[in-house]
């Protein structure tokens, strides 16, 4: 495994990298959820990338950036033990250099909402490193997580309209055995907001049930129901909400036999661990 820290380096080494490649953008402190990415990525093309990079531009004031998880020794092992070929792990300079004037890429329709609502200006900081990392590495594939669901549909629009010539991939949440979705920041959590924290996937399954089994078309009352698990489990909402699969938008009834599918997103703060989730309501539970 070869592991470049500057721009040049990565780009050489893509040059020479032979078959199809994916890039599999992370910002380290892997976990099973990561290595799944890279998993599948296996399935699809010759060689994996991982790039590792706490990218500072998606952090907002008063946010973890300073001590968000950088376990960078055991991050390398995992890439190794995983097969992937090259790990990208860039210093801020190298993605920020000083002298560089910045360029922004907004998708306002997707953004003005849910995450981007409460985390002003994160999207642009993704949509501008994840340009960047796909610039650098000029992958045939990019493999995302569905548990950043809208991260997700933020830069399969920013693909699509810039027509960045790489094809996007989403690979399904994994979730410990009790159903909380892996994540690098659950590791903030104390035993105690470990055992709330399964709040936000039980949250979802009621959802799922309410919609899949008791045929709930109200969106109001799925949400309500979803509110009401969260609030049971002690969790500080952010959101909880059904809304359309692509668009995000709100919805006036749940449909989930004709549209392949609805999104439910749940958000939720345990002292100063704020954790997101989703599902996939009806359709075949797959992100479309
Ligand atoms: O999902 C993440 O880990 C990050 O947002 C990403 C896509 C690596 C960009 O920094």
């Amino acid at each position: 495994m070869l592991i470049c820290t500057t721009v040049d380096e990565v780009r050489q080494q893509r040059g020479k990298t032979p078959g199809r490649v994916a890039l599999v953008p992370t910002m380290g402190a892997l976990h099973e959820g990561h290595i799944a990415l890279v998993e599948q990525a296996k399935q699809v093309v010759d060689q994996v990338f991982v790039s590792i990079f706490v990218n500072p531009a998606q952090f907002g004031p008063g946010e973890d950036l300073d001590r968000y998880p950088r376990p960078v020794e055991k991050d390398l092992k995992r890439c190794e033990q995983a097969g992937v070929s090259t790990v990208f792990m860039p210093a801020v300079e190298q993605m920020y250099p000083p002298e560089q004037i910045e360029t922004l890429v907004t998708v306002p329709a997707l953004t003005g909402q849910l995450e981007g609502a409460i985390r002003p200006g994160h999207f642009a900081g993704v949509c501008r490193v994840v340009g960047k990392l796909l610039n650098m590495v000029q992958p045939h594939y990019a493999f995302f997580g569905q548990k950043d669901y809208q991260q997700l549909c933020v830069i399969r629009a920013m693909v699509a309209d810039l027509a960045m010539p790489v094809h996007i991939r989403a690979v399904a949440t994994v979730r410990e055995a009790d159903g909380l979705a892996m994540s690098s920041r659950n590791a903030f959590l104390d035993e105690e907001q470990r055992r709330r924290s399964v709040g936000l996937y039980k949250a979802l399954m009621q959802a799922r049930m309410m919609v899949e089994q008791g045929g709930e078309a109200d969106p109001a009352i799925v949400e309500d129901a979803m509110r009401h698990v969260l609030a049971a489990h002690h969790l500080e909402i952010d959101y909880a909400v059904v809304r359309h699969p692509e668009t995000l938008g709100e919805l006036d009834c749940v449909e989930p036999t004709l549209t392949g599918g609805v999104v439910a997103l749940v958000a939720a703060r345990l002292g100063s661990v704020r954790l997101i989730d989703n599902m996939i309501l009806g359709g075949a539970g797959l992100v479309p």
